[in-house]
């Protein structure tokens, strides 16, 4: 419990924390790899490299510590964490490694002012906060166990189908060994493959590609240029392989509306947009909702599940989709090849041709982030509100800069 003392503390030292927030995770991640190298392997080392996990890190930090009194103010930047830390199977016993490493990061990096007061009252934020995370972490982790087909931790899946989808996208098609009947999970959601290569244990997401309430699991990975583990998936695993999976989990989610549906992605950003696509058209989710599918890719080289998506439009009729092409081959521009409907970047006439007016629709967006910029402030400037807008990165949350226009109240 925080007292009213330590919560002056954090105020006052606030500005320095979050001013050097960047300096002390990074000097987090090292300290504790050395003191306990056991929790090495739950985190993904690219985005140690690239420095995307401690800047999200060092970012909820500073969240959390500006809505001590309003938590309420963070509560989806908890249910993003939460999830990807029970995709990747946290458990309460890891708290206290990254509290007195954090801690020991703190001291180390802010030498000069330091007190043992500042980091008794630091301690006893991170404590309320470790303890939040591990209450919702047991409910999600319990909730998935009840799920039909659900579980915990990592289990074993066999592959049953191997399935290109475009030059650079194969889609793998998975069940489990230990049992039969329909797997539960929220269109949208991931799972975590988890695989020990050249003696590194390798976690990483892939997000499910097809509707829930089936016997099978379904993925769809691009190959990555020098990616580890989608090069392995591409390469060495087939069918009859066996793979290591944790429970779905994860908050992009296809919400139960009667507005229509948006789902605008690029490259393979596509596949939770195919989960969500798929249950849609089930009844159980939606009675005559129009639908938009917008999907960008390179060119039809790349362009995966095309005509998937045509004919889901073919034979639904509130279905409409549109591909774009951003680097189109001579063939397809000449119609040889593909199914373009139109070439170049995702622009504000896509969102006038397509979604004629229409400003009250749930969006979901997804791909590399300067399309996920460029989407998300088209979609702003459209109108299509703040709330009704969704997205998920392919990796831990990084800033975008949308501005939005404030509207004066009438
Ligand atoms: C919620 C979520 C859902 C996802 N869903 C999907 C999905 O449906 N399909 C899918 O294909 N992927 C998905 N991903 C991405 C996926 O988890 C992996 O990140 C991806 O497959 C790459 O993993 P890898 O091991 O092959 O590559 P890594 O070995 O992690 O490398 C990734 C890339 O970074 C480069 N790289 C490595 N180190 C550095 C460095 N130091 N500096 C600069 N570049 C570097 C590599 O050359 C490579 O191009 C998802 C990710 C998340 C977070
Ligand atoms: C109060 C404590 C903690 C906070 C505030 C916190 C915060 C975060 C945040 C913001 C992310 C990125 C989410 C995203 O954008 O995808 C994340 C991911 C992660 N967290 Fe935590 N976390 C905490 C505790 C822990 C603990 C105890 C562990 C276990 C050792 C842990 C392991 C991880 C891992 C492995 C990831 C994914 C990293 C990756 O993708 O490389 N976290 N956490």
């Amino acid at each position: 419990m925080i007292t009213a003392q330590q919560k002056q503390v954090i105020d006052a030292t606030l500005p320095l924390v979050e001013a050097n927030a960047v300096n002390i995770t990074s000097c987090f991640y090292p300290l504790m790899f050395e003191r306990y190298p056991q929790v090495l392997e739950f985190f993904n080392q690219t985005n140690q490299q690239k420095g995307t996990q401690r800047q999200a890190l060092a970012n909820a930090v500073v969240a959390y510590a500006k809505h001590l009194d309003d938590l309420g103010g963070i509560s989806d930047t908890v249910r993003l964490i939460t999830q990807k830390h029970c995709s990747l199977g946290i458990l309460p016993e890891h708290y206290p490694i990254v509290g007195e490493c954090l801690l020991a990061a703190i001291a180390e990096v802010l030498s000069d002012v330091i007190s043992d007061d500042i980091l008794a009252a630091w301690g006893a934020a991170y404590g309320q906060l470790a303890e939040i995370l591990i209450g919702v972490e047991e409910e999600v982790y319990q909730s998935n166990q009840l799920r039909s087909g659900g579980w915990k931790g990592a289990k074993g899946f066999k592959v049953i189908e191997k399935r290109p989808e475009s030059d650079e996208i194969t889609t793998f098609v998975l069940k489990p060994i230990d049992q039969n009947g329909p797997i539960d999970y929220t269109p949208g959601q991931y799972i975590t493959l988890v695989q020990s290569l050249n003696d590194q244990v390798l976690r990483r997401n892939y997000s499910l590609s097809d509707a829930p309430g089936k016997e099978t699991l379904q993925i769809s990975v691009k190959r990555e240029e020098g990616g580890l583990l989608s090069n392995f998936l591409h390469n060495e695993v087939n069918v009859g392989s066996g793979l290591m999976i944790t429970a779905p989990c994860g908050d992009f989610t296809l919400h139960q509306s009667a507005k229509p549906l948006v789902l605008l992605t690029a490259g393979v950003g596509i596949t939770p947009a195919l989960s969500m696509l798929n249950a849609a058209l089930d009844d159980h989710y939606i009675e005559g909702r129009d639908i938009h599918f917008i999907h960008c890719a390179r060119n039809s080289s790349s362009h995966g599940f095309a005509k998937q998506v045509i004919q889901a439009s073919l034979a639904h009729q509130q279905v409409s989709h549109t591909f774009i092409y951003s680097h189109p081959s001579k063939d397809d521009l000449d119609g040889l090849t593909g199914h373009a409907d139109d070439f170049g970047f995702l622009t504000a006439r896509h969102f006038e041709k397509h979604l004629k007016q229409m400003v009250d629709v749930e969006l979901y967006v997804l791909g590399p982030k300067p399309f996920m910029q460029n989407a998300l402030q088209l979609a702003a400037d459209y109108g299509i509100p703040e709330n009704q807008t969704h997205f998920e990165f392919f990796g831990p949350l990084e800033a975008l800069n949308i501005e939005r226009k404030i509207t004066e109240a009438a």
